[in-house]
């Protein structure tokens, strides 16, 4: 996976620093002065949080956290400029919540993000897991962790379910191998590669309880909530809206009702347990049309999904004490 990185801010290139930031930006004199409006636009963070803020639906705290943070990588810049040179802000980051609340999709914003204000020089994010990282065999280990670490050089390496490297169950496990170079080159590269780990909250407030360097390492805890059922309906809408669908108001109520009872059942992932379910009314909707190939169809008519196209809640197992989610 990865996003295309787009070119800097204009100006005269300052020397390669092991900070990384401001190699694009042009050097200001102590007397000058600086307008952040115009160094906004400069950067084209706007154009990332507005994204942000019109693609995704809710996350407020998430949001905010975001833009603090590009707040900070701003100011940092700017005063590189002038010669006021600190250390790098860390940027390592922990995104937790349960499976579809965003997460992935927020750390591609986040390396575009970062790529735009200078902080990496590719902006691309390159996804893991434990078995990207950790070999079965003797010798597998370091070099198959270094490659990854190699690919996402430049960009962000997001791990997902990172406390899986860590395994309290079996001595003989390579995963600490890949911990342990990986807290190396969070450290040495950091000028160059940002490292997300993503997962549920408490089995990563148990991992780093047991990987102290690691915690010590992440500066950043972004923690996304579960969405509210009317979130979960606008965000439905949203994704139907990007791809020119639109819910009939029937299908609208019956996808309410669906939803809401969907929430309580096993295996409910938010936003992508949405997305499948609008996928499979795509399906149907496509196929109630061909099973009718004589009569005519508008414009609207392939644009509008109808309440039978919509799994209803009656589909569903009944929800038992046992099934229902628990909160995270
Ligand atoms: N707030 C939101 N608004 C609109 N779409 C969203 C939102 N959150 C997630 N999505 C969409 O839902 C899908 C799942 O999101 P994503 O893959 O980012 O979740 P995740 O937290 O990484 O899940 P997992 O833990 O299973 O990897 C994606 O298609 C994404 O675009
Ligand atoms: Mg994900």
């Amino acid at each position: 996976m990865s996003a295309a990185p787009r070119p800097g801010p204009r100006g005269r290139r300052l020397p390669k620093t092991d900070r990384g930031a401001g190699q694009w930006a042009e050097q200001l004199p102590p007397e000058a002065t600086v307008n952040f409006a115009a160094e906004r636009e400069a950067s084209g963070i706007d154009d990332t949080l507005a994204a942000l803020d019109g693609e995704l639906v809710g996350l407020g705290p998430v949001k905010s956290r975001i833009r603090e943070m590009a707040a900070l990588l701003l100011v940092d810049r700017v005063r590189q400029r002038f010669g006021l040179l600190s250390t790098r802000p860390n940027l390592h980051m922990c995104f937790t919540g349960a499976p579809g609340v965003g997460k992935t999709t927020v750390g591609l914003r986040m390396a575009e993000l970062l790529q735009q204000l200078g902080y990496l020089d590719k902006g691309h994010l390159v996804a893991a897991m434990r078995n990207d990282l950790v070999g079965e065999y003797i010798g597998q280990t370091a070099p198959k962790t270094k490659k990854l670490l190699d690919q996402a050089k430049g960009g962000v390496l997001f791990i997902d379910e990172a406390y899986y490297l860590h395994r309290t169950d079996s001595e003989k496990d390579y995963g600490q191998e890949a911990i342990e170079i990986l807290l190396q080159v969070m450290e040495n590269e950091r000028h160059n590669l940002v490292v997300i780990l993503a997962g549920y909250k408490d089995r990563m407030d148990a991992f780093f309880e047991s990987n102290p360097g690691m915690s010590s390492r992440i500066a950043h805890h972004l923690d996304f909530a579960n969405y509210e059922l009317e979130e979960l309906d606008s965000i439905g809408r949203l994704m139907l809206e990007q791809e020119f669908y639109y819910l009939s108001q029937d299908a609208g109520a019956t996808f309410h009702e669906y939803l809401a009872r969907r929430m309580r059942q096993p295996r409910f992932a938010n936003a992508r347990t949405v997305r499948n379910a609008l996928e499979r009314a795509r399906l149907r909707h496509a196929n109630r049309i061909l099973a009718d190939p004589d009569r005519t169809w508008s414009r609207d008519d392939l644009m509008r999904i109808e309440a039978v196209d919509i799994l209803t809640s009656r589909d569903l197992p009944p929800t038992t004490e046992s099934s229902v989610r628990k909160p995270s």
